[in-house]
């Protein structure tokens, strides 16, 4: 089995893959209430395009596979992308980020086409609250979503929520509680300023050692040492069935441990979700590259991977690209 390196000595062994832009939610910090102007289907890569670059990432060393949107299950007949991707040499995890809106309905299929895992995306329990956090979306049908998830065998169930300050603060107590009976993982994200314009500012932006101090008010937390832990850091209340994440690209650098490229919707390669720098794999394919060729624009995008993103030293975030056209 090969394994590729980047310029700083980290093995790059995992692929994001936006396979749609498009979203059935418009969560205020995301998106205009209007939405983006999607790509047209043209403009997206294929399931036939993905499953040909994710063959040739495999052979480079690419070990698992996160599949993200906009909302990737809004794309019509996922299951055959997973079960394609699942019998791809190499390849031996795909997991799934979504917002939970169609989990109900898809979670038994996604599992049966070899999916592993799913991250759902909750920022409030209460009903109203949520409602408008994402203009429109019901609490019932994504609590649903992730109880259809574990009886799939989706496990463990990953619940990503982002604290905004007189938004959804006062409730980091109670998702953090919900480890205690259940085995799931609640992660805390600090709120990035990516994403729809104004919606970001300091004083919304919660740090994690804020988030974390809550946290602990309810009972000290251990540390946890997970495998392939990736950008969140872990910790659990004594003796509860499940554990608490924090995700912290702005106060934490994570990027000493970064093992991923990312792949958007529209075929470009990105080498970090804080850098605008891509490589237009698309273009190239349909210009009738070969498999050669591919391996050669993979290889660029791990070799000009940057060693840190810089956007905690700025004075002034720079906002960029929507977060549903690079996948997060
Ligand atoms: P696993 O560790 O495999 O569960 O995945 P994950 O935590 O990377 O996936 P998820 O899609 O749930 O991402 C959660 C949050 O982490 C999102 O807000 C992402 O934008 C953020 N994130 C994921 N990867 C990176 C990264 O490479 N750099 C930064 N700064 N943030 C990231
Ligand atoms: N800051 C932090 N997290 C964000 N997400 C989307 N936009 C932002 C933002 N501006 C999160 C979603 C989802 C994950 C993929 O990214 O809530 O859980
Ligand atoms: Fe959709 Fe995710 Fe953006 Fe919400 S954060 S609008 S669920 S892409």
């Amino acid at each position: 089995m090969s394994l590729i390196f980047d310029r700083y000595e980290r093995v790059i062994d995992y692929m994001r893959i936006s396979v749609i832009d498009r979203c059935n939610l418009r969560c205020v910090y995301c998106m205009p209430s209007s939405g983006i102007s999607p790509f047209s289907h043209k403009d997206i890569l294929s399931y036939e395009e993905i499953i040909r670059i994710v063959k040739v990432a495999a052979g480079l060393g690419v070990r698992k596979v996160r599949i993200t949107g906009g909302e990737p299950l809004v794309r019509k007949n996922l299951e055959y992308l997973i079960s394609s991707l699942n019998g791809i040499y190499g390849i031996e995890d795909i997991s799934l980020t979504t917002n939970g809106v169609l989990l109900a309905e898809k979670a038994f299929a996604l599992a049966a086409a070899g999916l592993r895992r799913v991250n759902v995306s909750l920022d409030s329990f209460i009903p109203e609250r949520y409602k408008e956090i994402t203009r429109g979306g019901s609490l019932d049908t994504v609590l649903h979503g992730i109880q259809e998830a574990e009886n799939a065998g989706l496990s463990p169930v990953k619940i990503n929520m982002v604290p905004v300050k007189s938004v959804n603060d006062d409730e980091i107590q109670h998702f953090a509680r919900l480890t205690i009976e259940k085995p799931c993982h609640v992660r805390f994200i600090e709120f990035m300023p990516i994403g729809a314009k104004d919606a970001w500012s300091r004083e919304k932006y919660i740090s994690t050692e804020e988030i974390k101090e809550r946290v602990s008010q309810i009972a000290p937390l251990e540390p946890v040492k997970l495998r392939r832990a990736g950008p969140a850091r872990y910790f659990r209340f004594s003796g509860a069935a499940g554990v608490i994440g924090f995700i912290s690209p702005i106060t934490h650098h994570f990027c000493g441990s970064c093992n991923r490229l990312r792949l958007t919707a529209d075929g470009k390669l990105r080498p970090c979700l804080f850098s605008e720098t891509e490589i237009d794999l698309k273009s190239s394919i349909r210009m009738g590259s070969d498999d050669s060729e591919i391996e050669r624009l993979l290889r660029l995008a791990v070799e000009i991977k940057p060693e840190a993103h810089a956007i905690n030293q700025q004075q002034d975030f720079a906002y960029l690209k929507p977060m549903s056209r690079i996948g997060g």
